[in-house]
Order: C-alpha cells, then structure tokens, then sequence
C-alpha cells in the first residue's frame, strides 16, 4: 500500500486531504466528525475579533441541472469568541494529536498578529494559515485580500507572525490580482514556511431580474462575494503551476480550488500542491466524500508506482511550458467514428460557425453523419469536445513525428512573420469560404 502520509513544511498529517479553513471547519464538533471520518488535517474557520454576519449569505450558479458548479459566499471570519474556539481545538488535539490542525488567522495590527498567534499555539495547533484572502468585507477593512493585494504589506505582516511563531506558518494567497507570483514571492522573503491558494475570486453570480438586486439578497440588498467550487478549479490549477514553477521556489504548496474527487486532488498534486484543501464539496456533499478520495488516490498511485505523496509532486510541471515552447509542427486532425456518431451534427455547427469549417454534411437525411474534410481541419479540439459521444470524435496525429521547431527558435532563427501580409502567416493559403458564399449556405 502506498504511504499517503504527509509532512508539510513539517506539519504532520495522515494523508493529503484538509478541510478548507470555512463553514466545515467552523467548531470543533465539525472537525472531530471529519477527522473521523478519515480527514488528515483542517484548517480552523479565521480566527480573529470576532464578527457579525448577514443573513442571507450564499448563492450559486446552476448550470443545466448541475446545482452549485459554483458558490459565491458574503460571510466573513469566524462570528464566535476566540476562548470558545481555542478551548474546542485544545479538545480535538487530545482526541487527535497526530491529525493537522491549522488555526486560520485575520487580525489587524501588530500587537493582535502577536497576541492570536501565542493564543492558538497555547491551544494546541501545530500549524498557522495566514488569510490574505478574503475578497469581501474583510478587505473593505484593510484586511483579507486587501493584504494579499499588496506584497510588501504581505511581507511585513508574515514578518510580524514570524518574529513570534514557534509552528510552521502557512500564506494563503487571494487570486485577485494580475500575478500570483508576486504576493508567493513576497511571502518566501517574509519567512513563511509554505503557501496555499486559491481563496475564493471576487464575483457577483446573478441578479434577481424582477427585484433589481444581486444574490445572495439581505433585506433587499446585496454585495460582491467570493467564488468558489467546481468553477474554479481551472483558475486555482493555473496558478499552483505559476507558483510551483517560480525559479528556485522551494515552499511547499497546499492547493484550493474546486476540489471534489481524487482525480482533481492528483491534478493539483502533479502541478505541484503536497496537499489539498476542500471547502465547497464537503459543504455541498458532506464529510462522506473521503470515503472516496483515500482510496482513489490510493489505487491511482499503486497504478502508477508512486510510493509517497512527494514522489508525484510536480510530475506535470516540466511538460508545462511557455506557449513559445510548443511544437509548431505538431499536427492533429479530428476523426469521426462513424460506428459511434448519432448524427447531432452538432460538431458541423460548431466548426462551420465557430471555427474552421472543416466538417461537411452529405446532405443526406437518411445518413446525417458528417465528415472531416481533413486539408481544413486545423486540429483546433472544438467539434471533439462539443460532441456529446464519448470517443466518437478523436484528433489523429497527421504529421510525421519527426518534425520539431517552436516559435522561440522560429523567433531566433528570424523566421516569424514580422509585417502585416507576410507570407509565413500560419494561415497563408488556408482555405476560407468567400464572404459572400455565406449567403448562400441554408441548412
Ligand atoms: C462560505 C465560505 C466561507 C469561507 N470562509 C473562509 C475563511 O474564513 N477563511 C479562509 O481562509 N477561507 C474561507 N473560505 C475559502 C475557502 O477556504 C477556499 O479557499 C475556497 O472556498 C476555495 O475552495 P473550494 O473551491 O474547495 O470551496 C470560505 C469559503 C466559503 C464558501
Ligand atoms: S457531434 Fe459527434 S455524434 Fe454528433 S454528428 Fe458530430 S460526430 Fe456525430
Ligand atoms: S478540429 Fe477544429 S477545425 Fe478540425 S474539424 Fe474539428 S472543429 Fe473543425
């Protein structure tokens, strides 16, 4: 059996799976429950002077039967007295001394940074997360990502948690801003012992048509919110790679965002991450979903011969390149399986009014499978992921695999286009119907 112990930034857990510091992790009731259930560490909901919530506080977006693909939440830190917090976590530790648990901190000035750090220590916490994250009412006060948002206060504040902290001191980082790396960097030279990201991205997810307000609706009114869920899991992947591939970054990355299965665990972990966070799935499907995660991740490394988590840390991260990277001749083309194909046609439509009108009809009623017409397909993915056929569209290498050359060394070599009508444009001879054929076409 593979060991999914973990020891980040010298915080021990059993495995890689933490409860994000949210409503799950709210009391210490909720987290004994997990951690009974098989949870390897939680993140404490933010501690700090506690505040007063609204009422309504969350909203979601729905998509075509899929309820909460994303979750947009108004609700700040933790609404209850620090004593009560610290004494439940004093209690879950005796319970469960060899499970993570992480106080989430927010505080103000220096003098409360110093104060809540020896609080939660006293308690019992074996590790610190800092939320610069926040992206709604916490930073309308100077805090939250109103923190995260600006490296160099970052910095001094991980510098005042530092000056006193004795347990490894994790920053979580807001992806509300244009680069990431800045607030990660920032972090590593202010002497924290990791990072993790994402904390949910500032959003408005729909308004009431009739009423003129946004959701989620307090007393007829409303505000921005924070996003998260399954929406935003491509956003949090992008950024673990930016941070994990920052030159000579050597803090370890607990990543968030979106997660539900194992499959998505191990997706961050390949970019990465060394451990996971779940807030959203747990909230939408209870602590119950560990009884999948463990031994999903089990059985994908026995699968792929990896003994430890740290063995498959990052395994994605050197075919994740800069676009000039790529091979330019690289081809593929899509490939209908005509066995499979029950004639939707939806791929034509997609490629004739959205790409590259590479997919002809026969104009037959009796036979409705379209074809590829193979010298104006671009190899652009569109009609294969449109195509509600598992496997029935397939993009088939066309080119003879020997070929390598990428728009650095084009750009080395001076063989990029370099005016307006220069005749190395990728797409110099590409077959485009008339403007005026377009007049002509009626399906
Ligand atoms: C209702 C709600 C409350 C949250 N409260 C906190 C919080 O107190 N501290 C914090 O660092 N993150 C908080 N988060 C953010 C989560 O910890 C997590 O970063 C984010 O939800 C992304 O993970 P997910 O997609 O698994 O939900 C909250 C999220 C939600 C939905
Ligand atoms: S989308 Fe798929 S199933 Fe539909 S016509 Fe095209 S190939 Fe056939
Ligand atoms: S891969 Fe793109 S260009 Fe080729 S047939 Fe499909 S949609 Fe058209």
């Amino acid at each position: 059996m593979p060991d999914l112990s973990v020891n980040f930034a010298g915080i021990k857990a059993p495995n890689p799976f933490w409860l994000a510091s949210a409503p799950p992790t709210n009391s210490g009731y909720q987290i004994m429950k997990a951690f009974d259930a098989g949870w390897g560490g939680a993140v404490w909901k933010t501690l700090g002077v506690p505040v007063v919530n609204v009422s309504s506080r969350y909203a979601s977006v729905n998509y075509k039967g899929n309820r909460m693909i994303g979750l947009n939440n108004i609700e700040l830190i933790t609404d209850r007295p620090l004593k009560d917090n610290l004494r439940e976590m004093e209690e879950v530790k005796k319970y469960f001394p060899d499970h993570a648990v992480i106080a989430s901190l927010m505080v103000e000035s220096k003098a409360q940074w110093h104060q809540i750090v020896k609080d939660v220590e006293n308690a019992g916490a074996d590790g610190i997360e800092l939320n610069f994250g926040c992206p709604h009412g916490m930073c309308e006060r100077g805090m939250g990502s109103a923190v995260g948002q600006e490296p160099s206060v970052l910095k001094t504040i991980v510098e005042w948690v530092m000056e006193v902290a004795k347990v490894p001191v994790i920053v979580k980082l807001t992806p509300n801003i244009s680069d990431i790396t800045y607030p990660a960097q920032a972090a590593k030279e202010g002497g924290a012992d990791a990072i993790s990201l994402i904390n949910t991205i500032q959003s408005l997810v729909g308004v009431d048509i009739d009423n003129f307000v946004p959701y989620p609706i307090v007393d007829g009114k409303s505000t921005n919110g924070g996003y998260c869920g399954p929406a935003v899991k491509p956003i949090a992947l992008n950024m673990t790679k930016n941070c994990a591939q920052i030159p000579n970054y050597d803090l370890p990355i607990s990543g968030i965002g979106g997660i539900e299965t194992w499959r998505d665990a191990v997706e961050f972990m390949l970019l990465g991450a060394s451990t996971v966070q779940i807030c959203t799935a747990v909230m939408h499907y209870g602590f119950g979903i560990i009884r999948d995660l463990v031994p999903g991740l089990e059985s994908y490394m026995i699968d792929k011969g990896f003994n430890t988590i740290d063995e498959m840390v990052g395994k994605a991260l050197p075919n994740t390149k800069t676009w000039e990277n790529l091979n330019l001749k690289y081809k593929v083309t899509a490939s209908i399986d005509e066995s499979k194909c029950i004639g939707c046609q939806l791929c034509y439509t997609a490629c004739e009014d959205g790409a590259h009108q590479a997919i002809g009809l026969k104009g037959d009623e009796e036979n409705r499978i379209p074809f590829i017409i193979d010298e104006n397909c671009v190899g652009c993915n569109l009609c294969s992921l449109v195509c509600p056929v598992e496997e029935c569209i397939t993009m088939v290498q066309t080119d003879d695999g020997k070929s390598h050359n990428t728009w650095k060394e084009r750009t080395e070599a001076n063989e990029i286009p370099n005016d307006f009508n220069d005749e190395r444009a990728g797409g110099n001879g590409h077959w485009i119907p008339e403007p005026k054929d377009a007049l002509k076409k009626k399906r």
